[in-house]
């Protein structure tokens, strides 16, 4: 059951960016202002190990390079997605085909700051949410950081043509647990290129030691 989800996600996320350019997908962003600014608000060294979950062919690894940021991991279920960082960036980044759904080939404690921008929202199953969070509590260190960005309640109920599901800071409090402690967040409105409005918020939180 669970290989057969995660074959149709991979197969959906390869032909959406097989058949779109970065630049046409509705979550496209020249810049991600608000991520950049969490990422520096955390005051993460610049050689902290980033880990950019579900990170599709986004312009966010640029920013961070620019920024002095030097050591990022850059993963998504689509192979076609990261190919088009890569032909930017090749091997100023790690870049690893993989579903965070499913356990990570990733050491433990070994991730900095864990960001995800439109990613998590997806998984509608509790298997998937639980994948995802054993994962996310594995890899992220005592005291790193926990940076994820949804629709907020009043945003549209699909993206992509798949159904997600909508959360607030409180309700991203709740799915990480006590461990983590909500530093910031934000509610902002993201302009797609078609020049539709998808509400969003987006959430720092740190991990107690
Ligand atoms: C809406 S896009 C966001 C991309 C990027 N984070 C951004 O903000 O531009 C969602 C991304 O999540 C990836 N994705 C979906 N399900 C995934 C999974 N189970 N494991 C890893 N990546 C996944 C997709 O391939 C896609 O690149």
């Amino acid at each position: 059951m669970v290989a057969k989800r995660s074959d149709s996600t991979k197969e959906h996320w390869q032909s959406v960016y097989s058949s779109k350019s970065a630049q046409e997908v509705g979550w496209f962003q020249a810049h991600h202002e608000v991520s950049m600014e969490f990422i520096n608000n955390s005051k993460i060294v610049k050689d902290a190990r980033i880990l950019d979950v579900g990170s599709g062919a986004t312009t966010l690894l640029d920013d961070l390079l620019k920024e002095g940021y030097s050591n990022i991991v850059a993963m998504d279920i689509s192979a076609s997605a990261l190919a088009v960082s890569k032909q930017r960036l090749a091997d100023l980044i790690v870049w690893e085909v993989a579903d965070i759904t499913h356990p990570l080939e990733i050491e433990e404690n070994s991730i900095d700051l864990w960001h995800d921008r439109a990613v998590l929202h997806f998984f509608t199953s509790k298997i998937e949410k639980q994948g995802y969070l054993d994962n996310l509590k594995m890899v992220v260190r005592g005291g790193g950081f926990v940076i994820i960005e949804t629709f907020s309640p009043e945003g549209a109920s699909q993206c992509s043509g798949l159904d997600l599901e909508q959360y607030d800071e409180e309700m991203l409090e709740q799915f990480l647990g006590l461990e983590f402690e909500l530093i910031q967040f934000k509610r902002h409105v993201h302009s797609t290129p078609s020049g539709g409005e998808r509400p969003y918020v987006s959430t720092l939180f740190k991990r107690r030691e």
